[in-house]
């Protein structure tokens, strides 16, 4: 089972805010899939999270245009909508694979092309109601043994350690980054900054 929680949305603009707060845990190379549907809340999503990393580019829908890059200080973010395409050849051969490394993918309908990713973040969009919205985070290893990157305790925590101001202990390199590979960034970690007072 995969280390997941979940968070209430009552409004697109809160919607938006949960992005923004959370869009600079995520780094160039990392995928996130966006799962709901239609009109779950998936592009406001990405209109908050692009707002986070301070793109001044406009955010819109990729249903037809397939794929967006936005700009941004760090990195490029590229914003995908596979709902027109069927078949994973066709993703294939629209070269966006190239752009993954170098950039913060969201992709939109990417689920039934989940298991071609090695691992990615999961975001799942529940329509309650009108206004309200459940989003439930994960990280999902996309191997076939279904076998976790994650180590994982029985009662579906983390066994990463963590200090106890709920920070990680991970060391890190005089630059800031962390010398751990990039999956070792936990789901309690992110929880801790949705959660966290910080301001949007
Ligand atoms: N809590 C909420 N969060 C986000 N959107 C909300 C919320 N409540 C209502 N909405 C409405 O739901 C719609 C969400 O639209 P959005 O384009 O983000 O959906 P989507 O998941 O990207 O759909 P699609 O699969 O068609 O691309 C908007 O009309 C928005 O106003
Ligand atoms: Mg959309």
């Amino acid at each position: 089972m995969a280390i997941e929680f979940s968070i209430e949305s009552n409004s697109e603009e809160e919607t938006c805010a949960i992005a923004r707060k959370i869009a600079r845990f995520f780094h160039p190379g990392d995928a996130i899939i966006l799962d709901g549907d239609l009109g779950a809340g998936k592009t406001y999503f990405v209109k908050g999270f692009t707002a986070g990393l301070q793109s001044k580019d406009l955010v819109s829908s990729p249903t037809f245009s397939i794929a967006n890059f936005y700009r941004t200080d760090t990195a490029d973010i590229l914003h995908i909508d596979l709902y027109r395409i069927s078949f994973v050849e066709e993703f294939k051969d629209l070269g966006l694979l190239d752009y993954f490394e170098q950039s913060v993918v969201l992709i939109e309908w990417g689920k039934k092309f989940a298991e071609y990713f090695d691992a990615y973040f999961l975001i799942s969009f529940e329509i309650n109601d009108d206004t309200s919205r459940t989003i439930t985070f994960s990280h999902q290893d996309g191997r076939a043994d279904g076998t976790s990157a994650y180590p994982e305790m029985s009662d579906g925590t983390s066994s990463y350690p963590e200090m106890s101001d709920g920070t990680s202990s991970y060391p890190e390199m005089s630059d800031g980054t962390s010398e751990y590979p990039k999956t070792s960034r936990t789901m309690a970690e992110l929880k801790k900054i949705l959660k966290g007072d910080a301001l949007c």
